[in-house]
């Protein structure tokens, strides 16, 4: 049985594979009619304990472009909220048969406990867990570092060997920055962590990257800047940095953008703080992917579920098969 838990489960062919089987996918949506039958017959069940936005509504979109039928369950206003425990609510999915359970929990390790577990027969996928991983988020990301740096067609069977990443922000509570740094070097990638020195992660020293303080220094060398959002809600009050402060240090604003190089992209996860990390000029300029990281996310989400529950035929003929 397959899952997708962590980014750090795939070898550079397992990645390459996914991009690849997303370009596929994306042809779908450049289409008029944007659905497979691929997954005709298959329950995908978004498991979501804490908000999210993208994550669940691209998992959402991703399942009916390949016509599988969506549970959606949020833990607001289900019976969580009267206690009831992750193994009952996972049973209770099992019973109306679910074949992929996408996962995402406050607790890090969630989706490896519900994957272990026994309580359900499906896959599980994680959408985000704690501060640990985001593995679907790291490949969208690395889908649209490909196409940004290396090109749509050209960059079929390629990783992102040589090429300079830099992470800034809140990397202590950043399951995206996680898994970043492990897919993007899997990928071959160069990848620089800039953060204040409170937000960096004990044991960060094991990590395949490297760290620096000075976002000016790092910045004319990167072919892309990925900006974190600031965490409020998983830190002690007493450890919030000032916005000022902050935004004077570690945020990218339109004269820290022109130290780039002419070719390198900003990119975001989201949500933004705009006026913290990143002022609106570079989050509305050109140069920002946080848009296109999304609609790249629906690509990325069918390849993950075509590859996880049908991927028996190479993806190419499935998405050359009739559409409906
Ligand atoms: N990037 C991301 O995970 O966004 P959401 O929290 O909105 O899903």
């Amino acid at each position: 049985k397959r899952h997708l838990i962590s980014a750090a489960d795939l070898t550079r062919d397992d990645a390459v594979l996914i991009l690849d089987t997303a370009e596929e996918m994306a042809r779908v949506a450049d289409r008029p009619i944007k659905k497979l039958p691929t997954l005709r017959g298959r329950t995908v069940v978004n498991l979501f304990f804490e908000d999210s936005t993208r994550t669940r509504i691209s998992f959402e979109a991703a399942a009916k472009r390949l016509s599988a039928d969506v549970i959606n369950f949020s833990a607001k206003g289900s019976s969580v909220s009267k206690g009831e425990s992750l193994k009952d609510t996972a049973l209770t999915l099992e019973a109306m048969g679910a074949d992929a359970v996408v996962i995402r929990h406050h607790a890090s390790g969630a989706p490896y406990r519900l994957a272990n577990s026994g309580w359900i027969d499906g896959a599980v996928v994680n959408a985000g867990d704690g501060t640990h991983e985001h593995p679907t988020q790291a490949l969208l990301d690395a889908f649209t570092l490909r196409r940004r740096l290396v090109g749509r067609d050209e960059g079929l069977g390629r990783d992102l060997d040589g090429r300079r990443i830099t992470i800034v922000g809140d990397i202590l509570h950043s399951r995206v920055a996680r898994s970043n740094v492990h897919l993007l070097t899997t990928l071959g990638a160069h990848v620089t962590l800039v953060a204040p020195p409170t937000l960096v992660p004990v044991g960060v020293g094991a990590w395949p990257c490297e760290v620096g303080y000075d976002l000016d220094d790092v910045l004319p060398k990167s072919d892309a800047v990925m900006m974190l959002r600031v965490q409020r809600e998983r830190m002690n009050a007493a450890f919030f940095p000032t916005e000022r402060e902050y935004s004077r240090r570690y945020g990218l604003d339109g004269d820290r953008m022109a130290r780039m190089p002419e070719h390198a992209v900003v990119m975001h996860p989201g949500p933004m703080n705009r006026g913290m990390e990143i002022t609106a000029e570079v989050a509305d300029s050109d140069r920002c992917t946080a848009v296109e990281q999304v609609a790249n996310g629906v690509s990325i989400r069918m390849a993950v579920l075509y590859l996880l529950l049908g991927g028996a035929e190479p993806a190419a003929a499935a998405t050359h098969a009739r559409t409906e």
